[in-house]
């Protein structure tokens, strides 16, 4: 990879215009940022473009341009045919276009064609690693920042941030992999610090009471969702809730206090049943940022990536990337706003599938979210309901809503580790169906997506339904 990124590098040193194009959510913004800092650096003219999805329609567009070098971060290897005739590199981690399992030689003889013609695109995939937990996009950009100069060493703290964004620490409660070794880097360039901490989000910004009242991930049972519950929890806990006027948060508390409280809600979590894991699970890796300051979300990573997010998926990945850039003032406020609508967002969404319900069939379960529900956050909503536990585990869990940009239908899949493991690959799943019903997508195994044409959503069940039953048998 270290030579495939060198080359990569090179070819941008023979450059003075460079657009990056990237994907609009945290791990994409942060991508954005890290080849915008390292070309900054390298006195290069520099343009930047979020989008949603590479399909035809963005490709033609991109034809279009004049001149200089395409730097496609968090996107393009799932369409690498149909940029043959754009003088441009990739640095990607969603499954490549056409891969099915390992590579046979004719695909690794056409890596090897992609290598030498006019696309570089350095994957993950292309060597061993798994792109949904060992690298993230942000991560990749970042080995060719790093082949680009060293001094681009610290962009490792943002390589960090779209890796979380992506839930890419959250199976294990830590990065591993290619991430780990970047995380390391983060730690020796005195740019990340890595603590041993509650998993809950929100150690930084939020009021003791709603950190539990609003954990999702784990739930905390009798407590998420329940206002009056957690303050008595915490009261009966010993825990002073304020300090004068001000809420405490839990970067105010005492080890002896963190103690008390981690040790109650495991207990609770035991006595009601709940597996040794489950109660493991909220302890695990934070990954903090010295300088930043304490007590803002910039601080630590699994908030700071959820900024970015609130800012991408409501089309403000520009102001993401100035946050990210330290072009902070007026930016980081917008952000902040942006942030409030998307947790709103987030629970009128949560809401609306309550109400309509989520429909189970033999291999899937389904919603569809019309559009009540965004196009940029029906994957999250997927991603939180089988995370919450509120829908059976077992089976994966589709979603739909409106299109906003174009016609049709967006699709989002998301999966567990375990249906992973017995052989689910939502990646190929979203691919090959969709062409079905002519529309494209694709992503990783266990979170993949799809834009399919209007009306076609129930033929498009029917052939991921087989397809999940044959990969699951397989
Ligand atoms: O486009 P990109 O690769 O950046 O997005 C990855 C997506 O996969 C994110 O939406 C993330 O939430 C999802 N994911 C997931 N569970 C995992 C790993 C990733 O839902 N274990
Ligand atoms: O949009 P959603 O969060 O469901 O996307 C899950 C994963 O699938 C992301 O990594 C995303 O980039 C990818 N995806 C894709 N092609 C699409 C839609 C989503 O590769 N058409
Ligand atoms: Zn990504």
């Amino acid at each position: 990879m270290k030579e495939k990124a060198k080359r990569l590098a090179q070819k941008i040193q023979c450059y003075d215009k460079i657009q990056i194009v990237s994907h609009i959510d945290a791990d994409g913004i942060t991508s954005a940022s890290i080849a915008h800092k390292a070309l900054e650096r390298a006195d290069k003219d520099i343009d930047v473009k979020f989008i949603k999805q590479l399909d035809e329609n963005e490709i033609d567009t991109l034809k279009d341009r004049e001149n200089g070098l395409i730097w496609f971060t968090d996107l393009g290897s799932g369409q690498l045919k149909g940029l043959e005739d754009i003088d441009c590199i990739i640095t990607d981690h969603h499954e490549p276009q056409g891969k099915t399992g390992p590579p046979s030689l004719a695909e690794r003889e056409n890596i090897l064609s992609y290598g030498n013609s006019d696309i570089l695109e350095l994957n993950p995939h292309r060597y061993g690693l798994d792109g949904a937990k060992e690298l993230s996009g942000s991560g990749t950009t970042y080995l060719v920042a790093k082949e680009m100069d060293k001094s681009n060493k610290d962009l490792s703290k943002l390589a960090v941030i779209g890796a979380v964004g992506d839930l890419q620490a959250a199976e294990n409660n830590e990065l591993i992999g290619k991430n780990r070794e970047i995380l390391k880097e983060g730690i020796e360039t005195g740019v990340v610090d890595k603590k041993i901490e509650t998993t809950l989000y929100g150690i930084e910004s939020r009021p003791l009471p709603k950190l539990l009242e609003y954990a999702s991930d784990p739930v905390l049972p009798g407590l998420t969702g329940e206002e009056s519950a957690c303050t008595n929890f915490l009261v009966e806990n010993d825990i002073p809730l304020k300090e004068g006027e001000t809420w405490r948060r839990w970067y105010d508390l005492s080890k002896e206090e963190k103690r008390s409280i981690l040790s109650g809600l495991a207990k609770r979590m035991l006595d009601r049943g709940y597996p040794v894991e489950y109660a493991e699970s909220l302890v695990g890796e934070v990954y903090e940022f010295p300088d930043e300051e304490r007590g803002t979300m910039l601080h630590e990573a699994k908030e700071f990536s959820t900024l970015l997010n609130s800012c991408g998926r409501y089309e403000k990945g520009d102001i993401g990337l100035k946050v990210c850039l330290g072009d902070r003032e007026k930016n980081l406020k917008k952000a902040r706003s942006l942030l409030k609508g998307h947790q709103k967002v987030l629970v009128d969404s949560l809401q609306y599938v309550e109400n309509i319900g989520v429909e189970e069939r033999e291999h899937l379960q389904f919603f569809h979210g019309k559009d009540e529900i965004p196009d940029t956050v029906v994957g999250t909503v997927a991603g939180m309901l089988l995370s919450s536990g509120d829908v059976e585990r077992r089976l994966p869990i589709i979603a739909f809503a409106k299109s906003e940009e174009r016609d049709g239908v967006k699709v989002s899949s998301r999966g567990t580790k375990r249906l992973v493991k017995k052989g689910l690959d939502l990646s190929s799943i979203m691919s090959k169906c969709s062409k079905k019903v002519g529309g494209e997508g694709g992503g990783h195994d266990i979170a993949a997506g799809a834009l399919i044409p209007d009306g076609k959503e129930e033929e498009f069940l029917g052939e991921v339904e087989d397809m999940i039953e044959s990969q699951l048998q397989g």
